[in-house]
């Protein structure tokens, strides 16, 4: 049995680096394995404009401590007002890599988003044309769908309508929990493809409700059943080339974690790529890791692979790591997987 294997280095299509004193402590945790990163805009305020991704850039640039490489890739935060000139120059600059289309109400920071679909067609047209993607939070915010329907729901009502009146529209599904998006990417020969997050290949609802509330495991999209869990892993684990990692790792403090109204959000940069050896190994396909972490997403976001390697070695004992990371706004806990860790990247 191998116990070392080698990847082109991976990309995290789908990270939240916040701002300022949280950055600063959680850039590290993903520059450390990940070359690029598509940053999510759900800052306060967003990310709306060409000229604010720049900034935010620069920022996140001066973060990153000395020695460790790191590209992160902008996006722009859709609201009802984007201006289709801004977004296409941005893109034709090369600042911008997508942009995020959160329905407004979906989840963390999304009161900026979208209401009335209508109201962005003209930008969504534009970035059909440039060919730039457009990354989706694809839970539908009407109060009568149940929250484990969300995203099934969406599929119908939205994504799927709004794919049809623009055609050419590329569209990433992020951080996908359903048998329903997995069949619904699979479903499409092109423009379309879906990231996958760490904690979602682990954790099913059990994990957050049994045996008392865990404010650690909930997210959103909020995991779901064990036949979606399976249905998951199977598609990151098949190679399929519209499967790829988007960790959405998103740190919040413990205080704001473990609240009587807990945020949402997982934060899994530390200890991703050991829980994804340990599953993909479950699986069989260590031989198909590197087309999810490193060779996927690129090809579609058309960019040229990473030049340089990592290498992840299995150890006889369980790995260390911290389980908290300390942020000048207070401790982040660390994703738990609920077992040992065997796997780390050593170099
Ligand atoms: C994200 C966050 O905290 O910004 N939270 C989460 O549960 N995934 C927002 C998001 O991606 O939905
Ligand atoms: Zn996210």
């Amino acid at each position: 049995m191998s116990t070392e294997i080698t990847l082109t280095r991976p990309d995290d299509w789908h990270l939240h680096l916040r701002d300022r004193a949280m950055l600063q402590a959680v850039l590290p945790e993903t520059a450390r394995h990940f070359a690029r990163a598509i940053i999510m805009p759900n800052l306060v305020p967003p990310v709306v404009k060409g000229a604010d991704a720049a900034a935010y850039r620069e920022r996140i640039l001066k973060a990153i401590p000395e020695g460790m490489d790191f590209d992160p890739l902008m996006t722009l935060y859709l609201t009802e007002d984007t201006d289709a000139a801004d977004v296409a120059a941005a893109h034709a600059s090369g600042l911008v890599k997508a942009v995020k289309l959160y329905p407004a109400g979906a989840t963390t920071n999304s009161h900026s988003g979208v209401r009335d679909f209508d109201k962005v067609r003209p930008v969504l047209e534009k970035m059909a044309e440039i060919g730039l993607p457009l990354c989706v939070h694809g839970e539908v915010t009407d109060p009568a769908v149940d929250i484990f329907d969300r995203e099934a729901v969406f599929i119908d009502r939205v994504l799927d309508p709004v794919r049809r009146a623009t055609p050419g529209l590329r569209v990433v599904m992020e951080h996908i929990t359903t048998a329903n998006g997995v069949d619904y990417v699979k479903s499409n020969a092109t423009d379309l493809g879906a990231t996958i997050t760490t904690h979602h290949l682990i954790i099913n609802r059990n994990h957050i409700l049994v045996g008392g509330i865990k404010p650690h495991y909930y997210c959103l999209p909020v995991a779901k059943r064990e036949a979606h869990r399976l249905a998951l892993r199977a598609a990151a684990a098949s190679g399929d080339v519209r499967f790829f990692l988007g960790t959405d790792s998103a740190p919040h403090t413990d205080e704001n974690k473990e609240s009587a109204c807990g945020c949402a959000g997982c934060f899994t940069a530390t200890n991703t790529m050991s829980i994804l050896a340990h599953v993909f190994e479950e699986e069989n396909a260590l031989g198909r890791l590197e087309a999810f972490t490193s060779l996927n997403g690129p090809t579609f976001y058309r960019l040229p692979a990473n030049g340089s390697k990592i290498t992840l070695r299995k150890r006889e004992n369980a790995i260390e790591y911290p389980k908290k990371i300390i942020s000048g706004e207070g401790p982040v806990t660390v994703f738990d997987p609920g077992f040992p860790l065997f796997w780390s990247v050593v170099a």
